[in-house]
């Protein structure tokens, strides 16, 4: 598939790599600045896609932020309160690594690594927050032997396959996202008032049109606290139902990481989350994020 300008140097070209949703794009060297049109046909492509994979992208700091200035502004996403140092000249860069700033291996009870596992949840980037995060752009630079990929699940394709009868129970609802929901839940309490105080929760119907392909999409994940208007406890048994449907081995991409892998997704089409692995073997990873519009 090819949406051209007719300079092949300038044609992003894509093979699927999942029955309903991720593709390999070709044709663009992110080194070099990219164009309006070339930016365009990115989005085009992750409005069909959800997910782009982009091998041998050796990118440093600036490139990768050029690169995601290109698809629009940069996303904070937890920086305000996490990451006060780091080891990146980037202000918008994340570090999604188990090593401290001087590259150390970080211990099992350090509270960096302990924050980072949370990625291990279903979710979607910065959904606790308004405006959420549209596109993320994670470079791995080391990865372990095993484990430690990172999984995707279409939520289009979940979405379509529910039974109607359950597309009418759910239409109109909306959940509260909570920032540090996620790492609560797996029992971590360092935040502070004050902390949880700088992300006051937001509400998203469950339901949204994703506005480039306009097909429907489910927004749940591990930032979703509770039904609006509903007892607590039913609300989060229904997101753990929805996440369970929608998170079948038929909806999901597992990407196994090679150095130079940029990962391009998009958080309105689509929930991840990273894989176990050994925490004493070194996994270094970058994310740039890019934010959506106030909606
Ligand atoms: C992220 C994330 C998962 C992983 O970078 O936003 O959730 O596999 N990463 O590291
Ligand atoms: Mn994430």
């Amino acid at each position: 598939m090819f949406f051209g300008r007719g300079n092949p140097m300038h044609t992003l070209t894509l093979s699927p790599l999942h029955p309903v949703f991720v593709a390999e794009a070709q044709g663009l060297d992110l080194r070099q600045p990219t164009d309006p049109a070339e930016a365009a046909q990115v989005e085009a492509a992750l409005d069909e896609f959800a997910v782009l994979v982009f091998r041998d992208q050796v990118l440093d700091e600036s490139q990768q932020m050029a690169f995601t200035r290109a698809l629009g502004p940069v996303d904070m996403g937890l920086l305000k309160v996490l990451q006060r140092r780091s080891r990146f000249k980037e202000a918008g860069m994340i570090d999604i690594s188990n090593v401290d700033l001087e590259s150390q291996i970080l211990t099992r009870d350090d509270p960096r690594l302990i924050t980072m596992l949370a990625n291990q949840l279903w979710h979607s980037d910065s959904s606790f927050k308004q405006p959420s995060a549209r596109y993320s752009l994670l470079l791995a630079c080391i990865v372990p032997e095993q484990g430690g990929e990172t999984e995707f699940a279409d939520m289009r394709a979940a979405y379509d396959a529910l039974p109607d009868e359950v597309k009418g129970e759910i239409e109109g609802l909306v959940a509260e996202h909570s920032a540090f929901h996620s790492r609560i839940q797996l029992g971590d309490q360092q935040y502070t008032p004050e902390d949880l105080a700088k992300y006051p929760p937001v509400e998203w119907p469950i339901i949204r049109t994703h506005p480039g392909s306009q097909r429907k999409t489910l927004f749940i994940g591990a930032h979703a606290t509770r039904i609006v208007g509903w007892p607590v406890p039913g609300g989060r048994l229904l997101l753990a139902d929805l996440l369970e449907h929608a998170t079948q081995r038929q909806f999901v991409y597992r990407h196994t990481w090679r150095p130079g892998d940029l990962v391009i997704w998009d958080n309105r089409a689509v929930l991840h989350r990273g894989r176990r692995y050994d925490l004493s073997q070194r996994r270094e990873l970058r994310r740039s994020t890019v934010e959506d519009v106030r909606v």
